[in-house]
């Protein structure tokens, strides 16, 4: 049985990410998406993890063997409480692969039998990324096709609320 980990801020999650966590669970027999607090990240997050959590479980209910956990702790900490041996990343564009690099050479260095495998993005998703779709929700843009109705609901939602 093998059993990965797709993990992430997911402030939210866009068809992007839906797209890599489709592609990994049809590889593995388990996915979990792991969903970091991040409370740091970008000012912090625009969704609590709760919020993230079940956005994500919302938008994966068709996929029977993908499941959704918050963690606040080291990714591969989280992979060993898990039993998780692969975390999948996706990647976009050259300008991912550098961090992207740095946390697997890390992650390895920490826990080596773990191992970090990258699925690229289809060509439609290569610019996307949360910040983006915040951004444009923010100021009014359409987000249609770059997140999952219910994520896009949710944006127009919590922004209404706070303007
Ligand atoms: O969606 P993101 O923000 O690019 O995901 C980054 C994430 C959450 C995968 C990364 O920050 C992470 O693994 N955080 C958990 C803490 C950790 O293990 N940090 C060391 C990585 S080298």
């Amino acid at each position: 049985m093998r059993r990965g980990m797709c993990p992430g801020t997911f402030d939210p999650v866009t068809s992007g990410h839906l797209d890599i966590i489709e592609r990994a669970a049809g590889l593995l027999d388990e996915l979990v998406v792991a969903v970091a607090l991040s409370p740091d990240k970008g000012g912090g997050p625009l969704f609590s993890i709760d919020e993230r959590c079940e956005l994500i479980r919302a938008a994966t209910g068709h996929l029977p063997n993908v499941s959704v956990r918050p963690f606040d702790t080291l990714l591969v900490d989280f992979a060993s409480e898990l039993d998780a041996t692969v975390i999948i990343k996706g990647l976009r564009a050259v300008t991912d692969f550098e961090r992207e690099f740095q946390m697997a050479q890390l992650n390895y260095r920490l826990v080596p039998d773990v191992e970090t495998m990258f699925i690229m993005a289809i060509p439609e998703y290569m610019y996307l990324s949360s910040s983006a779709v915040k951004e444009i929700a923010r100021h009014g843009g359409s987000v249609a096709g770059l997140v999952p109705e219910n994520v896009s609901e949710a944006l127009a939602e919590r922004l209404a609320r706070s303007r």
